[in-house]
C-alpha cells in the first residue's frame, strides 16, 4: 500500500479512557482508511516512569489492545506494533541521543509538566531514561517513516522535538528520515470529571471505555458542576461547568437546550447529570460489548500482536538499514 505511513500510541499503564477516545481514538479509526496505520503499543516507554511496576505494564498490553479493536480499529487495517520486540527502536534511540542537549531535554514543557507530576516518583532527581523519553519517542515515529501523528495537545511539543531531532539527523547524515506532522484532533483535551483540566489515568478522574454502566453513571453524578448553582432552581453557568463540556461531545444537537435551561434555572443538576450518564451509556454500550466479546480471547490476540509486529518490523528494518548507511556504520569485509 502506498498510502502515507500514520503512527501513534499509547503506554500501557491502564486502560484507555474518554481522553484517549477524543484526543486520539476517533480520529485513527477514520484514519485507518487513508493511511498505513502503525499503532504502538508502548511498553518500553511506560517503563520509564513504571520501572518498578513492571507487570502493571505487561499485564496492561493486551487491555489496550482490545481498547483500540473495541472503538473499530481493525486488524485488517492497521498495524499493531509492540514496541518492547522491535529492537530498532532501540538503536535508533542511541542514535538520536548524540543530536540532542540535556537542556533541550530539561525544556521539553510536556517533560517538565509530567515530571512535576511525578515529584513523589522522581524526588529531585529524574532518571535519564525519563527525561530522554521524547528522544525513544522520535526513534517509534521515524523508525516506520511515519508522516502523520494524531495526538492531543500535551504531545505537540514531543512531536516539535521529534521535527528538530530528524532536521539534525538528515543535516549530518543525509536525506534518510521523514519529517512528521502532529495531527491535533477535533477534542484534544478532555477535562477531569474533578474538574481538573485533563482527563488522566492516574488522577483517578477520568470514564475508562470498559467501566461497567452503573460505574460510568456513579462518576458522572459525583463530577463537579457550577458552585454558584446550591439548588436544583438556582441559574447556574454552563461556562464553568466540566458536566457541560460533556455534554458537547455527548449530544451536541442539544447543547443549546442544556445551556438555556441550566442558565435559566429549570433544569437541576442531577437531572442534568442523569441526562449525560445516560448519552455517555448509550455510546459506550457497542464498544462495551466488543471489548466483552475479547476478553477471553488472549492467545488470538496475542498471536495477532507478534505477526503484526513482525510485519512492521520490515519497515523499521528498511530504515535502520538507510540509517546506519548514512552514519557510515555498515561495516562489511572488504
Ligand atoms: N507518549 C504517548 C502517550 O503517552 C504514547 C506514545 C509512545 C506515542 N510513542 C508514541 C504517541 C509515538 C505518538 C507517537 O500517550
Ligand atoms: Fe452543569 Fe447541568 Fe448543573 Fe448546569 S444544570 S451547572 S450544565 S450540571
Amino acid at each position: 500500500m502506498n498510502a502515507p505511513h500514520l503512527l501513534t500510541g499509547d503506554r500501557p499503564t491502564g486502560r484507555l479512557h474518554l481522553g484517549h477516545y477524543f484526543g486520539s481514538l476517533q480520529s485513527r479509526v477514520t484514519l485507518q482508511n487513508t493511511h498505513h496505520s502503525f499503532i504502538l503499543i508502548a511498553d518500553v516507554q511506560a517503563l520509564t516512569d513504571h520501572f518498578h511496576h513492571p507487570e502493571k505494564v505487561s499485564e496492561n498490553v493486551l487491555e489496550v489492545l482490545k481498547d483500540n479493536l473495541a472503538v473499530g480499529l481493525s486488524p485488517e487495517k492497521c498495524t499493531f506494533v509492540l514496541q518492547s520486540q522491535v529492537p530498532e527502536i532501540a538503536e535508533l534511540t542511541v542514535f538520536f541521543s548524540n543530536l540532542v542537549t540535556l537542556g533541550r531535554l530539561q525544556q521539553n514543557p510536556t517533560v517538565r509538566h509530567e515530571i512535576r507530576q511525578k515529584q513523589a516518583l522522581f524526588g529531585e532527581s529524574v532518571t535519564y531514561g525519563f527525561l530522554g523519553y521524547p528522544i525513544s519517542q522520535a526513534a517509534d515515529i521515524t523508525a516506520f517513516q511515519a508522516e502523520v501523528v494524531p495526538v492531543g495537545e500535551d504531545q505537540l511539543p514531543i512531536i516539535e522535538q521529534t521535527r528538530e531531532l530528524v532536521r539534525s539527523f538528515n543535516r549530518y547524515y543525509g536525506e534518510v528520515l521523514r519529517e512528521p506532522r502532529a495531527l491535533l484532533a477535533e477534542h484534544p483535551r478532555i477535562r477531569g470529571l474533578d474538574g481538573q483540566q485533563k482527563m488522566g489515568k492516574s488522577l483517578g478522574n477520568a470514564i475508562h471505555l470498559a467501566d461497567p454502566e452503573a460505574d460510568t453513571r456513579q462518576k458522572i453524578m459525583q463530577a463537579i458542576t457550577d458552585p454558584q448553582k446550591a439548588r436544583k432552581n438556582d441559574p447556574g453557568r454552563p461556562e464553568v461547568c466540566t458536566v457541560y463540556t460533556y455534554h458537547r461531545l455527548f449530544q451536541p444537537e442539544h447543547l443549546g437546550t442544556v445551556y438555556q435551561e441550566c442558565s435559566t434555572g429549570s433544569r437541576g443538576c442531577v437531572q442534568c447529570k442523569q441526562e449525560l450518564a445516560f448519552c455517555v451509556n448509550q455510546h459506550l454500550a457497542p464498544i462495551r460489548e466488543v471489548r466483552q466479546e475479547l476478553q477471553h480471547q488472549d492467545a488470538q490476540l496475542s498471536e495477532m500482536l507478534l505477526d503484526h509486529t513482525e510485519q512492521a518490523r520490515v519497515t523499521s528494518k528498511a530504515t535502520l538499514q538507510a540509517v546506519r548507511k548514512g552514519m557510515r556504520l555498515l561495516f562489511k569485509t572488504s
